[in-house]
């Protein structure tokens, strides 16, 4: 392994988001770890790394929580520690909280939130032991203000700003760095796979989705701020101006966000 050569573990990486920072990460030089429920999708994904041979192929459920012990466990094995863990692995929601039936809710909760406080707590005695490690939570504005459809996201994307904030403070003087990323709309299957009121895929890219971001440029903004250890980064075009409604000018945010149209 080269020097500077870093094990970077990266959840959600079989497409959008993950796929594009697997890809960017692969380019810099540094060993990654891929995880995702759909192993074929990795195998593509690895493939197309600038060096297949300095990935790791991991598939699981962010949902069950065995799986990801089991693989925590495999991985501190093989390779002692991780450098850089990124929770990005994720679903999102089209669904009013009056129709949702509680089984939603609980599965946008464990993929969203709870996995990666299961995998946080099987890799921080590692970092701890090794006084470094850079642990990254991939949230979204929607993690800052509440937004139609999407009650359980913003719920766990909320969720892990409470965690991940209080880790920071806990963690921060041992030599680990967390950031948490916030993106706005970035284009990618995100819409395709979110839940809808009984739990079945929504099927659809939203043309705003569509006109979001690209998944490399966030991926690149993603890169530069674990680079200059942010503590948190709002990726996006003007839907982040939302979070400095929300923070400066409530009135105008309640306003806006009651007028939004959900799709
Ligand atoms: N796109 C946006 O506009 C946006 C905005 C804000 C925040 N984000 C966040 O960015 C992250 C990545 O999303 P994306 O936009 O790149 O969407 P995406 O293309 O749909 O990617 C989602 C990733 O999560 C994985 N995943 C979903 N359910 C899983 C499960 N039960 N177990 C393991 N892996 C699972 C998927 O892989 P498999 O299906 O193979 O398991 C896929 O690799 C998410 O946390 C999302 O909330 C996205």
């Amino acid at each position: 392994m080269k020097e500077k050569q870093k094990i970077i573990w990266l959840t959600g990486a079989s497409s959008g988001i993950g796929e594009a920072l697997a890809y960017q990460w692969s380019k810099e030089g540094h060993f990654l770890i891929l995880s995702a429920r759909r192993e074929e999708e990795l195998v593509r994904v690895q493939n197309n790394c600038q060096n297949p041979k300095a990935c790791k192929i991991f598939p699981l459920d962010l949902s069950k929580q065995t799986d990801i012990e089991a693989a925590a466990n495999v991985v501190l094995n093989e390779f002692g520690h991780v450098d850089i863990l990124v929770h990005n692995g994720g679903i999102s929601q089209r669904s009013l909280v009056e129709d949702t039936i509680i089984d939603v809710d609980r599965k946008i909760m464990e993929v969203d939130y709870f996995s990666g406080v299961i995998l946080t707590k099987k890799l921080l005695p590692s970092m701890l032991e090794n006084k470094k490690g850079h642990i990254v939570a991939i949230s979204s504005i929607t993690g800052l203000f509440g937004f139609p459809l999407r009650s359980a996201y913003c719920a766990a994307k909320h969720a892990m700003h409470g965690f991940y904030e209080t880790l920071w403070t806990e963690i921060h003087s041992k030599g680990i760095d967390v950031t948490i990323v916030c993106p706005g709309r970035i284009s990618t299957n995100i819409s395709l796979h979110a839940l809808t009121k009984e739990g079945k895929p929504h099927g659809e890219i939203d043309p705003a989705q569509e006109k979001g971001m690209t998944a490399e440029l966030c991926a690149k903004k993603i890169i530069k701020a674990v680079q200059k250890r942010k503590k948190e980064v709002y990726i996006g075009k003007t839907e982040l101006l939302m979070v400095y409604f929300k923070r400066y000018i409530p009135f105008l945010y309640y306003k806006l966000a009651s007028k939004i149209k959900p799709t």
